[in-house]
């Protein structure tokens, strides 16, 4: 069965499968406000790092198809501030403000447009950034498969699959491709708390396409490494600095100790558009701090006593030298990255 398809643009909206509602109900909100559909970033109803930068894309176009402005300067104060209000939604995964840059870049290279034709030129690129999106995982899915010989175990953390992005995933991609291929993989998926991307995401999207998936608590990976039953770990990416260090899901840079320390494998699969050039390393990605109640009260139940502190960062960074390799839809890839191979 094909992967899922998690968000598109019909009828000057955009449709997005919520996914706080999975896997129990299977639910598409039809978005035509940009504050919804900052709600719904903020929310997770819309994740993963390449979907939150196609989201944000439409975003824009969402501003520029519902502007009253009357004029050029007014309509622009309008799209930056719709822009300024998506940027505020998720720090870290780069591809949101890689995409706001790309939609900015439109109003820049066309000083003479009317506002109908630059709105036109808006959903053009929105919808060339989700194309590309689209293209870039399957890419990424031919690059990597071959890292998947028949009969492979793979630990995955968080949801780096069709759910994350607007194509067939990043992680998950790889997997799809080299079963396409005749291989037979097994997926070991981490539940990752406290949002349980992996239980409620991972595990529903393989099973829908008809993957072998296990769910195992974040805290049995260690035992999976030390006894083998995966021949490789591999992840998706929020943000990559150019010498490799790595944001992702919080867990991440656990598993990659893990897998270093049991001589398992650890890959990252990612777009370019991951890799942020305008940084050095690890330390400068911002880390998103998220709300307490997902730790003491996710799902509606009280788990942690009232007055107790909670701690709950989103992503963590995973220096470079824990990395195997990184699968870009170039290709295999070691950093240091240029960006004249990651145009
Ligand atoms: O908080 P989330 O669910 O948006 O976090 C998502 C991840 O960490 C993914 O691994 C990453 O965005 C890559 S998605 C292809």
């Amino acid at each position: 069965m094909a992967p899922v398809r998690s968000i598109s643009w019909e009828n000057n909206r955009l449709r997005i499968l919520d996914q706080t509602l999975l896997p129990s109900k299977i639910v598409y909100l039809e978005i035509d406000r940009v504050s919804d559909l900052a709600e719904a970033i903020v929310h997770l109803r819309v994740r993963g790092a390449p979907a939150i930068g196609v989201a944000a894309a439409f975003g824009v176009v969402l501003a520029a198809l519902r502007s009253s402005a009357e004029n050029m300067p007014e309509f622009k104060q309008h799209l930056r501030h719709a822009a300024n209000l998506l940027a505020s939604t998720r720090p870290t995964a780069v591809n949101l403000f890689w995409a706001l840059d790309r939609m900015d870049g439109v109003v820049d290279a066309y000083p003479g447009a009317s506002i109908r034709e630059l709105a036109a030129l808006l959903e053009k690129e929105a919808a060339a950034i989700l194309e590309e999106d689209r293209n870039v995982c399957g890419r990424i899915g031919e690059h990597g498969a071959p890292l998947l010989r028949d009969g492979f175990s793979v630990l995955t953390h968080c949801n780096a699959g069709a759910l994350a992005t607007a194509g067939i995933g990043t992680a998950l991609a790889v997997i799809y491709k080299a079963v396409q291929s005749g291989k037979t993989i097994k997926v070991f998926a981490d539940e990752t708390r406290p949002l349980l991307q992996g239980a409620r995401l991972t595990a529903w999207e393989l099973g829908q396409a008809g993957i072998d998936v296990t769910v195992l608590c974040d805290s049995a990976a260690a035992v999976i490494l030390q006894q083998k039953k995966a021949d490789c770990v591999l992840v998706g990416a929020d943000r990559i600095a150019p010498n490799g260090d790595t944001a992702n899901k919080i867990g991440t840079y656990g598993l990659a100790i893990l897998a270093g320390r049991h001589d398992v494998p650890f890959y990252v699969a990612a777009p370019s558009s991951t890799i942020d050039f305008s940084i050095q390393s690890g330390r400068e990605i911002p880390i998103e701090q998220r709300d307490f109640r997902e730790i003491s009260s996710g799902f509606g139940v009280q788990t942690v006593p009232d007055g107790a502190g909670i701690y709950n960062p989103a992503f963590d960074v995973t220096p470079h030298n824990l990395i195997s390799a990184f699968i870009t839809e170039n290709g295999i890839q070691r950093p240091p990255f240029k960006k004249k191979n990651n145009p």
